[in-house]
């Protein structure tokens, strides 16, 4: 038996479906009540009064109109809920958007509006809710500047450089409270521009800068099947958008209230949401893990996930002992890596370090990049700013490298400067691997040679052995004849 509050919904929609659709519209003469609700035009999304774990709590949210699961993908006073339902959401005099509760404004649009009467508040099927101006058909606000807790496709995350405006996303406080929670996913724009997730101040994790291709920290992003993305960074803005490829599959992005941004989406046969990916996931992604110029590799021999870049060590080795990595690594002693015979160890497959404090210079190739950084005895490491297209581009670092980690697959080679002991040690190691695949193929060739000549020796004997064999029945048969 469907629950009663469903059933009854069921049936006012039922009893008003012949009557009228829903509207997608708030205008001046029509506000929107607290039971009433508005349908994007393609009856993708509604917009209504809701509330949750308490009834007395009466949030204005979106959510999908035709699932059956309820779930609210924005809201208006997150952290004012209404006690009763007394709230009206209507167009002011003024031409702003107002919640009123009990006859007083709890919350308002704040736009200068010059023509009062012409302003109409809409719920595209995008999900977003648009204030626009009906001469000029300008919009004036919109509810994707201000996410809650989930990106939507066509949804920018990002800082708008003109009017300072940062989008982000903010976790729920609970399952069941919309209210700002402690848990964020949000840009930034220093160096090269990173989401990072938050716990308050705390970094959780880093999806890297975007390569050409995709987000340097997601390798799993598969573009192009699901989803298309586009990331923008010009002067009037740094922003990352998501495009369905397919526009008929419900996707959504969230961070919730545990501190996990998964990527759902609607399976209806099973009328459930199916985590499509999540972050974070495995032991690296994490952060604060280890320190400084650690490299963190699950694939270790002593299962002890943190690791030294090459050219360094840990700072403390009993902390290292007991398993601690957060200490970070500090450069081998007497390390000299300014104009003493330095170079370049390519690590291969990795997460870029942090790039808050990198330099970006998209004019420069990959080997300009690495004169640059030779040339600067403060330069880390450098890569390609873009490996789309074969690379292009630079990005290098100066001082510490923080949260590099090595992928499985999709990641990216990091060029790492280490002084000349290191480089010599790493081209010896190199040349020892060379030589043991040569000896190996050596010792495979000599191997096979013997296999061949003793099978042929072998097959030489038989042969000759099957004629002898033959003589004699000959002979015997010879000597029968007679
Ligand atoms: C509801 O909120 C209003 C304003 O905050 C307050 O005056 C009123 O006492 C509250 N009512 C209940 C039942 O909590
Ligand atoms: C509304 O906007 C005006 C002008 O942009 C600004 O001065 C004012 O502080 C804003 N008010 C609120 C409540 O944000
Ligand atoms: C707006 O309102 C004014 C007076 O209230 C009226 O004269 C005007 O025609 C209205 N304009 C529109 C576009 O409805
Ligand atoms: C995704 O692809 C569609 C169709 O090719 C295109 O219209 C849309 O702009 C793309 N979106 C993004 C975010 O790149
Ligand atoms: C919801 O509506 C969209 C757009 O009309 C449609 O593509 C989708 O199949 C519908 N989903 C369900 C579960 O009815
Ligand atoms: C390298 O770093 C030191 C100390 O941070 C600074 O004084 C110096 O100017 C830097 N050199 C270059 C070439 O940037
Ligand atoms: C990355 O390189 C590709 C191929 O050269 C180019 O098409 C693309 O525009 C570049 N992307 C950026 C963000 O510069």
């Amino acid at each position: 038996m469907p629950p009663p509050k469903m059933f009854l919904q069921f049936l006012l929609l039922l009893l008003a479906l012949p009557f009228c659709t829903p509207a997608d519209t708030i205008t001046p003469t029509r506000p929107l009540r607290d039971g009433d609700f508005l349908v994007s035009k393609g009856a993708r999304f509604a917009l209504g009064f809701f509330s949750l774990g308490n009834l007395n709590h009466r949030y204005v949210g979106i959510w999908y109109y035709n699932i059956s699961k309820q779930t609210v993908v924005w809201v208006l006073n997150r952290d004012d809920p209404i006690n009763d339902t007394s709230g009206v959401l209507s167009i002011h005099t003024r031409g702003n958007l107002v919640l009123y509760r009990r006859d007083s404004p709890l919350w308002s649009t704040n736009v200068s509006v010059s023509s009062v009467n012409s302003t109409v508040a809409q719920l595209l099927d995008t999900g977003n809710l648009v204030l626009i101006q009906n001469d000029g058909k300008r919009v004036v606000w919109q509810g994707f500047d201000y996410p809650t807790d989930t990106m939507l496709p066509y949804m920018k995350l990002g800082l708008d450089r003109r009017t300072g405006l940062n989008r982000f996303l903010t976790s729920w406080k609970s399952p069941s409270d919309p209210g700002t929670g402690e848990y964020s996913y949000k840009m930034e724009v220093s160096g090269s521009p990173q989401l990072f997730l938050q716990k308050g101040f705390d970094l959780i994790w880093r999806n890297g800068p975007w390569n050409g291709l995709r987000l340097a920290g997601v390798p799993e992003m598969n573009i192009g099947f699901l989803f298309n993305a586009s990331f923008l960074n010009n002067e009037d803005e740094v922003s990352v958008v998501f495009g369905m490829v397919q526009p008929s599959i419900l996707s959504r992005l969230t961070v919730d209230s545990d501190g996990l941004v998964p990527r759902y989406t609607w399976q209806e046969s099973d009328r459930k949401w199916v985590a499509f990916w999540f972050a974070p996931g495995e032991r690296c992604d994490n952060y604060g893990r280890r320190g400084p110029n650690g490299n963190c590799n699950l694939y270790t021999a002593d299962d002890f996930e943190c690791t030294c870049l090459a050219g360094f060590e840990p700072k403390s080795a009993r902390e290292w002992s007991l398993r601690d990595g957060s200490g970070g690594c500090v450069r081998i002693q007497g390390a000299n890596l300014c104009r003493s015979g330095e170079g370049f160890i390519k690590v291969a497959q990795v997460k870029v370090p942090d790039t808050s404090a990198a330099r970006v210079d998209t004019t420069l190739s990959l080997e300009e990049c690495r004169e640059e950084c030779l040339n600067n005895c403060n330069c880390s490491a450098y890569t390609s700013a873009n490996v789309s297209g074969g690379g292009s581009g630079c990005l290098s670092w100066y001082g510490d490298l923080m949260d590099t980690r090595v992928f499985t697959k999709g990641g990216q080679a990091l060029f790492l400067r280490v002084d000349a002991v290191t480089l010599a040690q790493s081209k010896r190691k190199k040349n020892i691997f060379h030589k043991k695949w040569m000896i190996g193929i050596l010792t495979m060739g000599v191997a096979l040679v013997t296999v061949l000549m003793v099978s042929l020796s072998w097959l030489a004997t038989k042969k000759r052995k099957g004629k002898g064999r033959q003589h004699k029945v000959l002979f015997n048969l010879s000597l029968n004849d007679t």
